[in-house]
């Protein structure tokens, strides 16, 4: 039997950001055990599968992972290795729950995305051979509950880091599983978030993007006892040192509020990055998807936006094929983002969630018209990021080195945009702040030269990487 200090987790981690931060938590509570984590599944103790239920047939997609597991973890037992414990996570075990003890036998555990702090507890149990789950929304605060990383384990995780603020939604778009699976709207203390922004930035994290379903729904209690919007949170942050850039996401439409613009108006912290959806562009099809706005309202707040702050990128979600969607109706999709202009997007096919209105609506879009759809809007979206990159050719910008790059000396770092730059520099500068020069742009990147090591090279060179290569 494998000893209790050299256990290994292996967690697979599907869909949004907030379960790439919730993997992470479970890493923390998995420590507690003694359990450290493997990229290796086969010679994992455990193997969490942490899913995401809005994409389509992702419960499919989950037996069938589980099917190749149940393999590795046979072989794993025949060869005499030890056990292989499985654990569904995420928004699918929330959404099929017992279903999932039922179609799969291997699985030992099945939490919702609420119950993760409970899993040392849920390990013990199934350690007494029950199989569990734990679907419920839990009253005590899971995050109160949840034991905090060592600060290497944090730095080695890189210094641009996720932190939770708000989960759930109760905006009920009428295509989204979200506020089923995740709940309604639940925004932590600011005290809390500030405590784990001041831990992250003592470990050497430089970047904080704060998380949530609706993130500028937030409205946790701040020390005065009030409610405090988002605005007033990324303005308390800010004053953390070390933490030089905040970002958030994702936002609806409808919660923008004033402060939350002053913000981006006055805080050099909050980089010029909004990721703002709008998921369609005709008025018909935004009041079929229950988005709360029309049109107007939202290009009308994009100027609001770019007023407080004239750099700002936009970046957003959209959905063709919506119920009900005509031809007509996805030229005003084209029209706004020709009228927005986007710097990077997500864009799909509508695709029926059970249990959401918009599943039960009469006249769903063909495939072959939503896919040829699809295709229009991508080649636009794609030139608009193109053409965005393109801009910041001949400028400097300051990067924040995160990684290494592929090749010798190379590092790669992050634009104010969210933009992956790769520069030319010692391995020892992750974590640093630099000022680079664009030389030119890849096709998902930018190519940039340090400014101090510019100035040491002649000028001819400069001058001919100043052309734009896509
Ligand atoms: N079909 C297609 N896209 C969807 N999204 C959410 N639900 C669906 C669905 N049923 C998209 C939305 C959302 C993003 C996270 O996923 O654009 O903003
Ligand atoms: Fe889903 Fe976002 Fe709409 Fe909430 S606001 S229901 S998370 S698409």
């Amino acid at each position: 039997m494998t000893n209790a200090q050299d256990k290994k987790v292996f967690v697979k981690t599907y869909g949004c950001q907030m379960n790439v931060y919730d993997s992470e938590r479970m890493a923390d509570a998995l420590a507690t055990k003694g359990y450290k984590p493997t990229q290796q599944m086969e010679e994992a103790d455990l193997v969490i599968l942490n899913t995401c239920h809005i994409r389509e047939k992702a419960a499919e997609k989950v037996y069938s992972e589980l099917g190749r597991i149940r393999k590795l973890r046979d072989a794993k037992r025949e060869d005499g290795k030890g056990d292989m414990k499985i654990g569904v996570a995420g928004c699918v075990a929330q959404a099929e729950g017992e279903e999932i003890m039922r179609r799969a036998p291997v699985v030992d555990m099945v939490f919702g995305p609420q119950s993760y702090h409970r899993l040392p507890d849920l390990l013990d149990r199934t350690d007494k051979g029950a199989r569990v789950v734990e679907t419920d929304f839990p009253v005590e605060d899971k995050f109160a509950n949840l034991p905090k990383a060592k600060k290497e384990v944090t730095r080695k995780r890189g210094v641009s880091a996720f932190l939770t603020v708000q989960e759930g939604c109760d905006k009920f778009c009428t295509f989204c599983v979200v506020p089923y699976t995740r709940g309604s709207e639940v925004s932590r203390n600011v005290a809390q978030i500030v405590a784990e922004a001041e831990r992250l930035a003592e470990a050497g994290v430089r970047e904080v993007t704060l998380l949530g379903q609706n993130v500028n729904g937030y409205h946790g209690e701040g020390p005065d006892g009030k409610a405090w919007g988002l605005g007033r949170l990324l303005y308390r942050l800010s004053e953390i040192e070390g933490l030089d850039r905040l970002r958030y996401t994702t936002s609806h439409p409808r919660d923008m509020d004033e402060e939350l613009l002053a913000a981006h108006r006055d805080l050099d912290t909050l980089m010029p990055y909004l990721h703002l959806p709008v998921q369609a562009g005709s008025n018909k099809i935004l009041k079929a998807m229950n988005r709360q706005h029309t049109y107007d309202d939202y290009v009308r707040l994009i100027d609001v936006i770019r007023n407080a702050r004239p750099d700002i990128a936009l970046s957003g979600d959209f959905i063709v094929g919506f119920p009900g969607e005509n031809d007509e109706d996805f030229e005003d999709t084209m029209r706004i983002v020709r009228e927005v202009t986007y710097a990077s997007a997500y864009s799909f096919k509508y695709s029926p969630r059970p249990g959401t209105p918009a599943a039960d609506m009469k006249n769903q879009v063909e495939a072959a018209v939503a896919s040829e759809r699809l295709y229009h809007l991508q080649d636009l979206l794609n030139q608009q990021q193109r053409d965005f990159n393109a801009s910041k050719v001949g400028t400097t910008m300051s990067l924040l080195l995160e990684r290494k790059g592929r090749e010798e000396g190379q590092l790669v770092g992050k634009s104010p945009w969210l933009q992956a730059v790769h520069v030319q520099a010692p391995e020892h500068m992750i974590g640093e702040i630099v000022t680079v020069h664009i030389d030119n742009i890849g096709t998902n990147s930018l190519f940039g030269t340090r400014l101090e090591e510019r100035s040491t090279i002649e000028s001819p060179i400069l001058t001919q990487s100043e052309g734009v290569s896509i």
